[in-house]
């Protein structure tokens, strides 16, 4: 089943703008679906108009101040159901690639947009999960219950990387795996899931001009592999299509 309430982190363009539409048309679907964007785009916009479901969030990932300031905003909407869903979707993938190219800087934005914040914004988010893992007591892992989907990718796999350079990407993805992976076993005893997602080579601003599949394709699969998500996906690795990637 679907999530009564989903939060998703870059929602203005790419995966996190599908991810929208297309929990907004599933049956069933979510109540509440907070996205969050730094410039609104013409499309979110039009999206927000379109369905009151739809709660627009301003929001820089690494503005670990205002996560407090978000986590009231969401709270004032699903009170005492708490957050169903969250996925932490933005990412960045620096332009300096190669060894001979690649900075400190590309090292360091990398690593915080896409693992301190992730991390620290489930954190942040856990009172609202665990309030809606405590209305299920005994019920199975879900993300009709709750959970947590931090948007990684197979490139961040040790054991899969034949192809070498993405210093930055790579090094920042594997890392939010690990801290992924940490959370799962903190969180054993709380009925909250969580798990690493990798949502295929995408045509988005990031996934071209290597991508395989459309954006429309990835998210009704994911969202098919959501609302399977059981204890057995707790602390997993897997692919849109529900693959399992090795570390
Ligand atoms: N596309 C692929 O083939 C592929 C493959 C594997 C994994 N992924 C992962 O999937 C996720 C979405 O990727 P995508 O392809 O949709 O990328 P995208 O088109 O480049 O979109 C990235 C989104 O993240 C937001 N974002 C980036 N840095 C941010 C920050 N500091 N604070 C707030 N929002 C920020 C962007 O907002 P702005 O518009 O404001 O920059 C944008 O909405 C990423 O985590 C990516 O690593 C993608």
């Amino acid at each position: 089943m679907p999530p009564k309430s989903v939060f998703i982190t870059g929602c203005n363009r790419g995966i996190g703008l599908e991810l929208v539409k297309q929990f907004l048309k599933q049956e069933n679907g979510p109540t509440h679906i907070f996205a969050t964007y730094r410039k609104i785009s013409d499309e979110l916009s039009e999206v927000a108009k379109s369905s009151p479901k739809v709660h627009l969030v301003e929001m820089e990932v690494t503005d670990y101040n205002k996560f407090p300031e978000v986590v009231r905003q969401v709270e004032a909407v699903v009170g005492s159901e708490g957050l169903n869903c969250l996925i932490n979707n933005a990412g960045v993938l620096p332009k300096n690639r190669d060894l001979d190219s690649v900075t400190p800087e590309d090292m360091r934005q990398a690593f915080e947009v896409n693992c301190v914040a992730p991390l620290l914004f489930t954190r942040a988010m856990l009172p609202l999960l665990k309030k809606a893992a405590d209305l299920q007591p005994g019920a199975e892992r879900s993300v009709r219950r709750a959970a947590a989907i931090e948007m990684s990718t197979a490139v961040g796999s040790i054991a899969e990387n034949s192809g070498g350079g993405l210093y930055a990407y790579r090094s920042s993805k594997t890392a939010l795996n690990q801290a992924m992976k940490s959370l799962s076993v903190d969180l054993a005893n709380t009925g909250v899931l969580v798990m690493s997602m990798h949502p295929g080579w995408v045509q988005t601003e990031m996934g071209a001009p290597n991508a395989l599949i459309t954006t429309e394709t990835c998210c009704s699969e994911m969202l098919t592999l959501l609302k399977g998500l059981a204890d057995k996906d707790h602390g997993a690795f897997l692919r849109y299509n529900n693959t399992s990637i090795p570390w």
